[in-house]
């Protein structure tokens, strides 16, 4: 099937009603959508895996992302696009893809940054530094349910200086909140 944003955001709307979970599947998709531009990969492709990985989060918190491939079959997603999508399972058992360390990478750092962004006075990303991500890192009370074991082992496995890594999702988030196509739901609201 030919992969599209724009098919994908109807699907995952079909599933998830939550503007918070929605907020977080489109900063993922954002972040996917920068990844593949920098790795010479197709930016469409990276970026819907990254939009549709939560499909089954909200109707199935306790089992996601095993209701996952029901869903996306039923949509005509194929066989390689769904083990993309299921393999951002914390324990999944195989050696993952670049596109699936990456949709790994990005999937708990991208609710960090954010969170980081809404206490900073201006509440933008745009004036966000790494390094005070990288203290908040640290204060074990901010965003406490945001993994920081998963955010540091997932840029490790990528093989991305985690500074690096934090300072590149910051920035493909701070350009895409400005884009049209991104006002509907903000990702800082
Ligand atoms: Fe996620």
């Amino acid at each position: 099937m030919q992969i599209s944003k724009q098919q994908a955001w109807q699907v995952l709307n079909q599933y998830v009603t939550s503007d918070v979970l929605l907020r977080h599947c489109l900063a993922v998709e954002i972040a996917m959508r920068a990844y593949a531009a920098k790795f010479n990969q197709d930016p469409e492709y990276w970026s819907t895996v990254g939009l549709l990985h939560d499909v089954d989060f909200e109707k199935y918190p306790e089992e996601h992302p095993a209701h996952a491939r029901k869903i996306l079959m039923a949509h005509g997603y194929d066989d390689e696009f769904i083990t993309n999508v299921e393999s951002h399972a914390r324990d999944w058992p195989k050696e993952r893809t670049i596109l699936q360390k990456t949709l790994l990478a990005v999937d708990e750092l991208t609710g960090f940054i954010i969170a980081c962004a809404l206490v900073r006075p201006d509440k933008s990303l745009e004036n966000l530094e790494v390094k005070s991500v990288m203290k908040k890192m640290k204060d074990k009370a901010f965003a406490r349910a945001v993994n920081r074991e998963t955010i540091i082992n997932s840029a490790l496995d990528m093989g991305i200086d985690l500074k690096e890594h934090i300072g590149f999702v910051t920035q493909a988030l701070s350009l895409a909140v400005k884009q049209p196509e991104y006002q509907e739901i903000p990702l800082i609201g």
